[in-house]
């Protein structure tokens, strides 16, 4: 029988994309033939990054890897997935305060595409505590997020604290 490659989908904001993140990509893809990443264009939420960033940034992180590759969607999940032919949603799960959010999505995503599994993978403990979130706070109050994203992110934020501070001057 010829082998039908198996795609997943590892979604999320990724803003911006961190060590946690990488972690889980890379694990994903040791399981399927091609992982896609997708970037959530939040109209609803005010990103830090635009959306081009995002998804430049994750290509640029993963430029090693060509069974990876990053796309925005917006809309729902469930239809992006179909779109790409994706038989699996691959999600981080780093604790037990992540179980219900993450469940409900995963029962929701079912009830909409029984066929898309949702698969949940633990990251390595070294980046279990890493969120956007935080990252995104320790870098607004100057502190050091080397070691927490990759040094693509590292650099932009770095790019970003500089030209603010030219517009301020
Ligand atoms: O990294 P995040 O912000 O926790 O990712 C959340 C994401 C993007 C997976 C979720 O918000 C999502 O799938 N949004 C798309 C809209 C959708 O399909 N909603 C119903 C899913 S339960």
């Amino acid at each position: 029988m010829p082998h039908v490659p198996r795609v997943a989908i590892v979604p999320g904001s990724f803003d911006p994309l961190t060590n946690g993140h990488v972690d889980l990509i890379r694990r994903a893809a040791r399981l399927f033939d091609r992982v896609v990443v997708g970037v959530l264009v939040n109209a609803g939420k005010q990103p830090l990054f635009s959306p081009d960033e995002r998804v430049g940034l994750i290509r640029d992180v993963f430029r090693d890897l060509d069974t990876v590759e990053a796309q925005a969607f917006d809309g729902l999940l469930v239809e992006f997935a179909r779109r790409v032919g994706a038989v699996a949603i691959v999600r981080g799960l780093r604790s037990v305060a992540d179980f219900e959010y993450e469940e409900q999505m995963t029962l929701m995503n079912r009830h909409l595409a029984p066929a898309v599994e949702t698969v949940s993978l633990t990251p390595d403990p070294a980046v279990s505590f890493i969120s956007s979130r935080l990252v995104k706070e320790v870098a607004s109050y100057g502190g050091a997020i080397d070691g927490l994203v990759p040094p693509a992110v590292a650099a932009r934020f770095r790019d970003r604290h500089t030209s603010s501070r030219k517009q301020n001057v």
